[in-house]
């Protein structure tokens, strides 16, 4: 299981939140390619992604290495799969098209997931690969969060760190993720930014979002009630009074499964 998704709860309570809002921003601009098609939601979570597929009339089906966030509030979500998505444990063409969001950092191979989503979508379909465009976030909760538990003896992972310092920059670059698209045998791929405003600005939501975030989760449910309170707090109050808009920037790969054997149908 990869490290860092051992607590669903968390991320449920914060990163969820905002995942479903990028993730809805995105896949409502190709909701006439997933409308009624059975789409895979490859490093699902805990669901953002399949209910902003549901949302625009997708049928989705669910693979996700941890089991943990898979399982998570279970009875209203589609049917799910643990598994790697390097080795996605589906058949050929077996789905109408694919969402992979926000799981192309977490792997050491990219091509080879990206390979995987090309086998198991029909000829045709398409395929969606979203992830971070690694330029920053305009919200200083990040550095007041971090702050706030260093001081309290928490050290970024070096799993962690090796996802956002050598992983992410590289499918972040659109000229990279361009090549590893098209040497994966992805036709016709196209990379945009998207610049998302989550709707996100209330200090309570945007330290939970930053105190459930992979990195850190581990490390807040570790402590005890009264201190992850008090935690939450002191980062509210560092926030200052206002609101502050949560603005991510995307990268967004779209394409379609190769080989026309035959056409979409699943
Ligand atoms: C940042 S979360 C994104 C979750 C979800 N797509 C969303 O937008 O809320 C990354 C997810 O990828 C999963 N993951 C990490 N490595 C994976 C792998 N090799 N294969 C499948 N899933 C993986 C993690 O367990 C986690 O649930």
């Amino acid at each position: 299981m990869k490290a860092g998704y051992e607590t669903p709860e968390a991320w449920s309570s914060g990163p969820d939140r905002v995942y479903e809002a990028l993730s809805t921003a995105v896949v409502a601009e190709c909701s006439s390619d997933l409308r009624g098609r059975r789409v895979l939601d490859l490093g699902a979570g805990t669901g953002a992604t399949s209910r902003a597929l549901r949302a625009v009339g997708g049928r989705p089906v669910a693979v996700d290495a941890s089991w943990e966030m898979l399982a998570h509030r279970r009875v209203d979500r589609p049917p799910a799969i643990v598994g790697d998505g390097c080795a996605v444990p589906l058949v050929d063409d077996a789905v109408g098209a694919t969402v992979a969001a926000f799981v192309l950092s977490h792997v050491e191979d990219p091509e080879a997931l990206l390979r995987e989503v090309g086998r198991v979508t029909a000829p045709g379909g398409t395929v969606i690969v979203v992830s971070f465009a690694g330029t920053g976030t305009r919200s200083t909760v990040g550095t007041v969060v971090e702050e706030l538990l260093r001081g309290r003896g928490w050290v970024s992972p070096a799993w962690f760190r090796h996802m956002k310092e050598e992983l992410e920059p590289v499918v972040a670059d659109p000229e990279r993720l361009l090549t590893m698209a098209s040497s994966s045998g992805l036709r016709t791929p196209v990379v945009t930014t998207h610049v998302v405003d989550t709707g996100i600005d209330d200090p309570d939501d945007l330290v939970d979002w930053r105190l459930g975030s992979p990195g850190v989760a581990s490390f807040v449910a570790a402590m005890p009630a009264r201190e992850r309170r008090d935690l939450h707090r002191e980062a509210v109050a560092a926030l200052g009074p206002g609101r502050q808009p949560l603005v991510l920037d995307l990268r967004v790969l779209v394409s379609r499964a190769a080989t026309a054997r035959r056409s979409v149908s699943a």
